[in-house]
């Protein structure tokens, strides 16, 4: 559950089985009010309640805003709400374990089939993790490097800062070497970095320096919580423009942009995940999910993450969604992104920008999902993102019981591809949506 911000919404079960919702400023009162005060006229029974659903928010009047919807929910609606969050909670991509020794990461190489936690200890496994795509999508990719370079620094042995130090840039310039295109690995990385070296700045002992590279690493994977949100929020909100009664709105999206790559909402998908929260069924929206060629993130992942919390979705192979868009059964597009070009050139999984042209062409609003940690102001256009090439048996054997191509066929097989900004209707990131011309937009929304 999102632990972000001061004020806290809830739902409590009753051991009588009713539900009460509430709010509180203090995390602990989530289980208590209900027994005492105000909420135990709600409840027939003063036996303990069981917390099976909470939000946090920055400030009271917020939560209480949030908590007079959800009063609004049928008992329906918000059984979804409460199967969604046992839905994260079951594939959260990345965590620590229980003793912070270790990252404890969902095998997405599984998936669907299996739902499999592995523990990684060793710069070597984490290393290999994000390289086989184990953990995958440019949000989790930076989480599970924050996190690595805390629990990895927690086992150096050093006796001065300067010996610390130097060990741990060598453990972050092999871990940046794991991917080059998610821009999120070398940020995180950064703020791992920066916070090392403001520890040392400040003289602080070496464990104190441990304590703050964990704490940073946490404030990562949380801020990521809430950036999804407001993309969710934002992406709710044209969601709702295109709804007319009776038909659900059509959705097209690539890839794996969705809890599995992040550390809870997605970024494509989180409008999805926000309009269940606000009341929405599964049938009002019909996902159409590209199956993602050669490695299958949209088959394996979102087609599985999207039908479990009870969205319509269909999946189809990548070469099918230009008939679904002349059909007229697409209304808008969702996707994420690994890196964008201070110009607002997005690179995303292979494939995304014949998408954007397709759409362009059947004026279908296109819109790239970015959290800011994803806007790369360094990189001044997509000519200079560097693009990730890949194992040709990923395209030859990886999904078949024989090889599908004649023996050392030549294969070209890049993991990302770059669509220009003149094809993107919008960047929705966590600060407001912008729009061409980007260098401006991200300016004026404080992306720096
Ligand atoms: O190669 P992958 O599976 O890591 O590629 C992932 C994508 O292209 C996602 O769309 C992107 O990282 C955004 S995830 C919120």
């Amino acid at each position: 559950m999102n632990g972000m911000g001061k004020s806290y919404i809830y739902i409590v079960e009753c051991a009588d089985g009713t539900w009460y919702t509430g709010w509180t400023t203090d995390p602990a009162r989530r289980v208590r009010t209900h027994n005492s005060g105000k909420g135990a006229k709600y409840t027939r029974s003063r036996l303990p309640v069981k917390l099976i659903y909470t939000e946090a928010y920055a400030t009271p009047a917020q939560a209480q805003r949030r908590e007079y919807e959800i009063k609004q929910l049928t008992r329906r609606q918000k059984e979804v709400l409460v199967n969604t969050e046992q839905f994260f909670e079951q594939v959260l991509s990345v965590r620590l374990t229980e003793d912070r020794q270790a990252l404890d990461i969902i095998d997405q190489t599984l998936l669907p089939g299996t739902i499999r936690r592995i523990r990684l200890t060793t710069k070597e496994e984490i290393w290999e993790a994000i390289k086989k795509l184990r953990v995958r999508g440019a949000p989790a990719i930076g989480v599970s490097a924050a996190y690595g370079m805390a629990v990895l620094s927690a086992k150096l042995e050093a006796d001065s800062f300067g010996a610390f130090y130097s060990q741990f840039k060598e453990l972050k310039d092999y871990l940046a070497s794991s991917r080059p295109t998610a821009v999120n690995l070398f940020w995180a990385l950064d703020r791992m970095d920066a916070c090392a070296r403001c520890a040392g700045e400040a003289g602080v002992s070496l464990d104190e320096v441990r304590a703050r590279l964990y704490a940073e690493a946490d404030a990562i994977r949380e801020e990521d919580v809430q950036i999804s949100r407001n993309i969710g929020e934002i992406g709710f909100g044209l969601l709702k423009n295109l709804k007319k009664d009776g038909k659900p709105v059509g959705i097209l999206t690539h890839c794996n942009a969705g809890t599995l790559a992040t550390a809870k909402y997605g970024t494509a998908t989180a409008p999805m995940y926000i309009a269940l929260e606000h009341g929405w069924s599964g049938s009002d929206m019909h996902v159409y999910c590209d199956e993602t060629r050669p490695l299958l993130q949209g088959a394996r992942l979102t087609s599985f993450e999207l039908s479990s919390a009870g969205i319509t979705t269909t999946l189809q192979c990548d070469n099918m969604s230009s008939l679904l868009m002349k059909s007229g059964k697409i209304d808008i597009i969702f996707v994420g992104c690994d890196r964008v070009a201070a110009n607002g050139d997005a690179a995303n999984k292979i494939g995304t920008s014949a998408l954007a042209i397709l759409a362009k062409h059947y004026g279908i609003p296109f819109y790239v999902c970015a959290p800011s940690s994803t806007i790369d102001l360094r990189t001044p256009h997509g000519g200079e993102i560097p693009i990730e090439m890949r194992d040709p048996d990923e395209v030859t054997k990886m999904w078949y019981r024989e090889p599908m191509a004649p023996e050392g066929v030549d294969v070209f097989n890049p993991a990302f591809d770059v669509t220009d900004h003149d094809l993107i209707t919008g960047m929705i990131t966590e600060k407001g949506l912008c729009t061409d011309p980007y260098s401006d937009a991200f300016a004026r929304a404080g992306i720096v």
